[in-house]
């Protein structure tokens, strides 16, 4: 059945003005039959007012839901009106409340939906106040531990639990495109200071709709925080808006969108005038690296993401490879589709063989390298360009000593911030040298070994971080 426009006409809910009593606090309500046992609610006084709070009390028993009047660990929903997920955490901080896996923080409309349909509709992203979407993580044990208590946040990401259930998309997009436009100017500290705000804004369980909501999260600098303040008030940024038209930034926004072209290569055609990409492929005078000349030729194939069943297809292609040579090889997916990612830019392996000689990690790759190129040779794609049935994929593969597993696993899982943020605690907190081959204690001057990336987290004294709460 569909809802009303308006739920409130069809449950009557404004406080009419014939009404036979004034309802209050106090008063003593008729017992009314509870049909929703597994339901508790307790509705939140804080900015709603005692007379509505008893109003929608009222209303919600005589619909059968069973409504408390004191908040205790028994409560399954909270129901709050004109309370943002951050207050409304706040104020359950203070209300020495065990972490139920049921509870859940909800604004009115559900309640009000719930009563105009008669039943306790199902929550959604548009009636939580704080968002419990861990239905994709593979761990059942943090499916029941919604987020309830928020510690004080780390400026490390890698003290930070980041899913790829983003509130702040609004503005961590906004945050990227400027941090990327820092990069291409080489103003590296502005670039950082976008891009840890960005990182620090995906790991909150609600989103920031006011700058009150922004006190205590660190990394958010005045000049992020102008952007912040309005993008609340405009609903966008006018400093993004810019970069955006600027033609340096579309010109290196396209140019480093051509495999193996970086800043300096962009800097270079930008300077000699060129904006499109086929004025740069006609001019005979430039040079291509090989990388850049297999980027122009797959343009098309590698701009489009890899899919995860495109990442799927490569993975067994790569296993096939690689056991031809080490039968013995662990091959493993690492990098945003390791990390929960549904498309990605390239696909990434990590491959490492128990008992391996130096040279056979030496000769691993090429081996691999030269079976793909007789493959391709032998079934005439490289020049068969014209009514293709296949797509070029970018693939990064890495080859590491098997004891050394744990710590390349650990790099090349990314994501980048988490990577970058990893290093620096470790230097800064831990005396600490971290990097994709090892970990390296400067107080006692060993090397510290690991079987697992559990042992390297526990080597830096931080909580494991899954992968996909890495994607800060
Ligand atoms: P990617 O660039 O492939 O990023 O590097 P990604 O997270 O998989 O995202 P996509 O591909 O854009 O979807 C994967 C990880 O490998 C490490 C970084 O930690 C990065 O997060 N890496 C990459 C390095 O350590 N060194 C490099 O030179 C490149
Ligand atoms: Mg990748």
């Amino acid at each position: 059945m569909p809802l009303p426009t308006n739920p409130l006409q069809m449950v009557h809910l404004g406080p009419r003005k014939k009404r036979p009593r004034q309802m209050g606090a106090s008063m003593v309500c008729p017992p009314h039959d509870i049909k929703f046992q597994d339901l508790a609610l307790y509705i939140l006084e804080k900015k709603m007012g005692t007379t509505r709070r008893a109003f929608l009390m009222e209303l919600a028993r005589r619909k059968g839901f069973r409504v408390e009047d004191e908040l205790s660990d028994s409560i399954t929903h909270i129901v709050a009106e004109n309370n943002s997920g951050s207050e409304v955490l706040e104020w359950l901080q203070g209300q020495n409340l065990k972490a139920s896996s049921q509870l859940e923080l909800l604004d009115v409309s559900w309640l009000i939906e719930s009563m105009a349909a008669g039943r306790p509709v199902e929550t959604t992203g548009k009636h939580q106040l704080v968002k419990r979407d861990y239905s994709a993580s593979p761990n059942p044990e943090l499916q029941k531990t919604p987020p309830l208590v928020i510690k004080k946040i780390s400026q490390y990401a890698c003290q930070r639990r980041t899913t790829l259930n983003n509130c702040n998309q609004i503005f961590t997009d906004a945050f990227e495109v400027l941090a990327e436009n820092y990069e291409f100017r080489e103003n590296e500290v502005f670039c950082l200071a976008f891009m840890r705000a960005a990182s620090v804004l995906k790991s909150l369980p609600f989103t920031i709709i006011s700058m009150k909501d922004t006190e205590g999260i660190p990394c958010l600098e005045d000049k992020v925080k102008c952007v912040i303040e309005e993008i609340i008030e405009d609903g966008e940024s006018s400093e993004v808006k810019a970069v955006l038209n600027d033609e340096r930034y579309q010109s290196f926004k396209l140019f480093t969108s051509v495999f193996g072209v970086g800043l300096k290569t962009s800097e270079k055609w930008f300077r000699m005038g060129y904006r499109t990409l086929n004025k740069i492929k006609l001019d005979k005078t430039l040079k291509f690296t090989p990388m850049q000349k297999a980027g122009f030729l797959y343009y098309e194939d590698l701009v489009s993401c890899v899919t995860r069943a495109e990442a799927e297809a490569v993975c067994m292609l790569v296993k096939e490879a690689v056991w031809a040579f080490l039968p013995e090889a662990f091959v493993t997916m690492t990098g945003g589709f390791r990390r929960g990612k549904k498309i990605g830019h390239d696909v990434d392996f990590l491959i490492t063989s128990p008992g391996s000689t130096d040279e056979d990690e030496e000769q691993l790759l090429p081996k691999v390298i030269n079976l793909w190129e007789r493959k391709r040779v032998d079934s005439g794609k490289c020049s068969q360009q014209e009514g293709k049935t296949w797509k070029a994929i970018r693939v990064d593969l890495v080859m590491c000593p098997y004891e050394r597993r744990a710590f390349a696993l650990l790099g090349w899982t990314g994501s980048r911030q988490f990577e970058r943020d990893l290093r620096r605690y470790a230097t800064h907190e831990r005396k600490m040298i971290l990097d994709n081959h090892a970990l390296y204690d400067k107080t006692k001057k060993i090397f510290l070994k690991a079987e697992s990336e559990e042992e390297i987290f526990a080597h830096l004294g931080l909580d494991y971080i899954e992968p996909w709460e890495r994607n800060a």
